[in-house]
Order: C-alpha cells, then sequence, then structure tokens
C-alpha cells in the first residue's frame, strides 16, 4: 500500500533556545529563507504524501498560521509560488493536533492516533531537516521501499555519528554487520545511552516509518527517560516482541541539521544562508571577511 500520511511532531518546548521560543516553537526558526517545518512539509511532499498532521503544544498558532492563507497579509497571499499555504493547498492537505503537556514524543505520536487511522505512515520529526536527497524526499522514498521489500513494522532512518554524541539519541543494535549495507535489520534500541553504555554509534535520524501497532505499544509504554513517554521505549518493546525492525541508513551527501541548542540551529543557519542560490556567495566572503580580519 502506497504510504500517503504523515505526522509531524512540533510540540517541544525548545527550552535551550529560550528566549527565542517564548511564544514560538523552534519549528518555526528560519533556515535561511523558510522556517524548518515548511522545509519538512515540503521534504514530505516531495516524497508524495498527501495527507499531513503537525502536532502543536497548546497554545502556540504559529505553525497553523503559517500555514493558512486566511492569515498574513494579501499581498504575500497573492504570489502562490511562495506563499507556504499553496505548497499544502495544491499538494498536501495539512491538519493539527494539540499537545496539552509536554509530554514526550510518544505522547505527542499518540494525539495523532486518530488521524493515522489502520494505515501505515510517516513520522518526520519537525525540528530535524534533511538536506542533500538525491531528490527531494528521496530518504522517506527509500524507507518506504524498504517497508514494502520487508514487511515489516517499522524502519527508521540512522546514520553514524561520532561516539562522543551518542547520548543526545535513540541508538540501534544492528543484527550482523551493517557495513557497506543501505538497510538492516535492528536487534535492539536504546534512548540516548550514556556514552559507555552504547551499543553503537548507529543513531536514530529524526525519520521512521510505521504501522499502527505502534499505538497500542505507545499506550502500554511507561514514562521514560526525563519521565516522558519515549518513542524510543515503544519501538524497543516491539524489537522485543519479535515485530520486524529495520532500519535505513542516510547516504553520504545526506545531511541533517537540527535545532535543539543555539549552536546546531547556528550552524543550520549559516549552512542554509551559504547555499542560497542568490545570496550564498555573499554570505560566504563576508563569512571569509570576518573570520580572516
Ligand atoms: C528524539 C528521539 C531520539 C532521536 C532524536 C533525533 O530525541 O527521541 O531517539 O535520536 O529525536 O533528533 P529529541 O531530540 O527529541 O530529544
Amino acid at each position: 500500500m502506497t504510504i500517503r500520511k504523515a505526522v509531524i511532531p512540533a510540540a517541544g518546548l525548545g527550552g535551550l533556545l529560550y528566549p527565542i521560543t517564548k511564544v514560538q516553537p523552534k519549528e518555526m526558526l528560519p533556515l535561511g529563507r523558510k522556517p524548518a517545518v515548511h522545509l519538512v512539509v515540503e521534504e514530505l511532499v516531495g516524497a508524495g504524501l498527501t495527507e499531513l498532521c503537525i502536532v502543536t503544544s497548546r497554545g502556540r498558532r504559529a505553525i497553523e498560521d503559517h500555514f493558512n492563507f486566511a492569515t498574513g497579509p494579501p499581498a504575500f497571499g497573492a504570489d502562490r509560488d511562495t506563499f507556504p499555504a499553496a505548497l499544502v493547498e495544491d499538494y498536501a492537505h495539512v491538519s493539527f493536533v494539540e499537545q496539552p503537556e509536554p509530554r514526550g514524543l510518544g505522547e505527542a505520536l499518540l494525539r495523532a492516533r486518530e488521524f493515522v487511522g489502520d494505515e501505515p505512515f510517516v513520522v518526520a520529526l519537525g525540528d530535524a531537516v534533511i538536506t542533500g536527497t538525491e531528490a527531494p524526499g528521496g530518504l522517506v522514498q527509500r524507507m518506504e521501499h524498504t517497508a514494502h521489500a520487508t514487511g515489516c513494522d517499522a524502519v527508521i532512518a540512522v546514520r553514524n555519528v561520532a561516539r562522543a554524541q551518542v547520548s543526545q539519541y535513540g541508538v540501534v543494535t544492528p543484527i550482523g554487520d551493517p557495513l557497506g549495507k543501505a538497510h538492516f535489520m535492528v536487534a535492539d534500541i536504546v534512548e540516548k545511552p550514556p556514552i559507555e553504555e552504547a551499543p553503537s554509534t548507529i543513531a536514530v535520524a529524526g525519520r521512521y516509518i510505521m504501522q499502527p501497532l505502534i499505538f497500542d505499544y505507545l499506550e502500554e509504554t511507561p514514562p521514560g527517560l526525563g519521565g516522558e513517554l519515549q518513542l524510543t521505549d515503544a519501538l524497543r518493546r516491539m524489537v522485543h516482541d519479535r515485530e520486524s525492525v529495520w532500519a535505513e541508513f542516510m547516504r553520504p551527501g545526506e545531511r541533517r541539521f537540527e535545532l535543539g541548542n543555539f549552536l546546531q540551529y547556528s550552524r543550520a543557519f549559516i549552512h542554509f544562508s551559504l547555499n542560497d542560490p542568490e545570496v550564498g556567495l555573499s554570505v560566504k566572503e563576508y563569512l571569509q571577511q570576518l573570520i580572516g580580519g
């Protein structure tokens, strides 16, 4: 079955980016010319997904307003090529659900259970932007291919990170040696392990394909790290129950930017500015001037 639906969790409080995140979610921070969540929606549209559901935190309306024709000056609305609503009106339908309390990624996902219904679906974290795919949405398309080819219950996008970084991510244990493979079966997965306990340096990258079965597991998973309901913990229970879970490697050249803290955000913004077709060269010259001087 072709996958049509995606859930974009975007309900974190962005505490490490306060006060930027006092009134706006971090997913609205600009990366070059567009907010991060806009780039995530473009990626999913590129992957052929047509039904998107964004999970927002209570009282923060900025993302909803961003994709709404009715808000914003009419002059912007007149230009359908650049106005974000054109993206969603012409290619995909976007709906919103609220997560009332910040109770974790797993709990945010549960809020979208009704939207998902009984179809397989994509989860794309709204604060993780992927660039450098051979075509927009290429990573998600490869994951979809793996899901079809294996008939598995979940596919998780992963990449190798430096050992010093493993405690920032979900970390997977492969079955067999994954070296040189595009995808592999997962033997175990653990959320943000201490460096010395990490089973590998293969980190969860923020794109998942799942069957609705995950919701049954989420319902039964107790709060984990930080007192939050962790998606990783629910996936771990699935793996332990011998449900088949696969991981898909990001390819060399594919890059992932996240917005967890100010250094990550600064790097991401600089990357997008440097790659802007109109001002990229000037930005580069400016940076060279600053650093050289
Ligand atoms: C979440 C997931 C984690 C994953 C990460 C990717 O963590 O829980 O497994 O590796 O996203 O960005 P968060 O960054 O929301 O703390």
